[in-house]
C-alpha cells in the first residue's frame, strides 16, 4: 500500500499527540512507531511531545511522519524520550501545558506511563478536558487492573540473560551471588526470574521471610556437594543486597558476591511479545479514543484488553499474581 503525506490541504484532520511518562521500557518506540503509522493512514495528524509532561508545559511539540519512525522498531528507550515531571503535579503547569497543546490544535493524547502518570493525566482531564488513553509502561508490572506492563518482557529476557552468564561463573568459581533485580516495591522481576532460572532463593516484598529457616537446608546442601547458590532478591525488599551476601558467607559458609543488575533491565531490544503488546496496545488506543471514550487506560489481562477507568487502576495497589507466589517456598 502507498502511504499518503500526513499534510492534506483542506482536509479536516484530528491532531493527536503521544508521550512518554516515568521510567522509560523497551517497547515504547514500537509503540511510538505503531501510532505514527496507524493515525496517518486514518488521516490524522499525529504529534510527538518530547520529554513526558515537561515538554508539554515547554512546547517539545512537534508534528510526526513515517519518516520520523523509520528504523526504531529494534531500539529499546525512546526516541521521544521520558521524565518524572514535579511540574505537572501544579495547576499552574497544567494550564501552560493546555495552552501548548491549544497552540498546535491537539485534542487528544496517546500516555505511556506508569500509575503515577496516569494520576496526573486524570487531573489534566478534569480541569482541561483533554481526551486521553494510557498504555500501561513499566517494567515493574505493578499496575493495578492489568496483568501486562509494556516493556516487562524485554526486561524478563534482559534478566535472564544476566543470571544464565552469572551462573556460568557462579558454577565455575563455586560462590554464592545475589542478584538484585529493580521493580520498587513489586516483587514480580525477581519472582518471574526465580521460577524460570532455577535459583535456589528469592526475596521479594510480598512474602514474608526470614533468612534463619534456611540456613539448615542450605548447610545440607553444601554438605551434600552443592557448589554455588544464586539468590534473586528484589529491590524493595528489608535487607540491602550486600546483607545477604554477608549471611550467605557467615551463616552458610560460602563465598559470596553481589550483583546488581541496575539500569539494563530497562533497556535492550525489544522482544517481539513487547512489539506486538506496542502495536495492540496503540491500534486499540486510537481507535478507543477516536470512538469517542474520553478517558481510560487500556489493560490487558487474561481475558483480553479492556479499557478501565483512571479510578480502577490508581486506587489500588497491584497484588502479585497469587498462582505465580503459591510457587515460592
Ligand atoms: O519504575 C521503573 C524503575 O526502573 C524501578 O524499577 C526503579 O526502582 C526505578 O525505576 C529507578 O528509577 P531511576 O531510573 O530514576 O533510577
Amino acid at each position: 500500500m502507498v502511504k499518503s503525506n500526513n499534510f492534506r490541504d483542506g482536509y479536516n484532520m484530528k491532531n493527536i499527540a503521544i508521550l512518554c511518562s516515568g521510567g522509560d521500557v523497551s517497547g515504547m518506540n514500537p509503540a511510538i512507531k505503531q501510532f505514527v503509522d496507524y493515525t496517518l493512514d486514518k488521516g490524522m495528524q499525529p504529534y510527538f511531545v518530547y520529554d513526558g509532561y515537561e515538554g508539554l508545559i515547554d512546547d517539545k511539540i512537534t508534528p510526526a511522519n513515517y519518516s520520523d519512525v523509520a528504523g526504531i522498531m529494534t531500539r529499546g528507550g525512546t526516541k521521544i524520550g521520558s521524565a518524572r515531571s514535579i511540574r505537572f503535579k501544579e495547576a499552574s503547569y497544567r494550564a501552560q501545558a493546555k495552552a501548548n497543546l491549544d497552540k498546535h490544535e491537539i485534542e487528544m493524547l496517546v500516555v505511556l506511563g506508569g500509575d503515577g502518570s496516569f494520576r496526573g493525566l486524570h487531573k489534566f482531564y478534569e480541569e482541561h478536558k483533554i481526551k486521553f488513553c494510557g498504555i500501561p509502561s513499566t517494567i515493574d508490572n505493578d499496575i493495578n487492573g492489568t496483568d501486562y506492563c509494556l516493556g516487562v518482557d524485554t526486561a524478563l529476557n534482559i534478566i535472564k540473560t544476566s543470571v544464565d552468564a552469572i551462573r556460568d561463573t557462579a558454577s565455575s568459581f563455586s560462590r554464592a551471588f545475589v542478584i538484585e533485580t529493580m521493580g520498587r516495591d513489586c516483587g514480580y522481576l525477581a519472582l518471574v526470574t526465580h521460577l524460570t532460572s532455577g535459583s535456589e532463593l528469592c526475596l521479594i516484598p510480598e512474602h514474608p521471610y526470614s533468612l534463619k529457616d534456611y540456613e539448615d537446608e542450605f548447610k545440607k546442601q553444601m554438605k551434600n556437594g552443592r557448589r554455588y547458590f544464586l539468590a534473586i532478591v528484589s529491590e524493595g525488599i528489608k535487607e540491602d543486597s550486600n546483607e545477604i551476601a554477608k549471611w550467605f558467607e557467615e551463616r552458610i559458609g560460602i563465598e559470596s558476591r553481589v550483583s546488581v543488575l541496575g539500569h539494563i533491565q530497562r533497556g535492550g531490544n525489544p522482544t517481539v511479545k513487547d512489539r506486538l503488546l506496542a502495536y495492540q496496545f496503540v491500534t486499540k488506543a486510537v481507535d478507543a479514543l477516536l470512538d469517542g471514550k474520553e478517558e481510560s487506560v487500556i489493560c490487558y489481562e487474561k481475558s483480553g484488553f479492556n479499557f478501565k477507568s483512571i479510578e480502577e487502576v490508581t486506587s489500588k495497589i497491584k497484588e502479585l499474581d497469587n498462582e505465580l507466589l503459591s510457587y515460592l517456598r
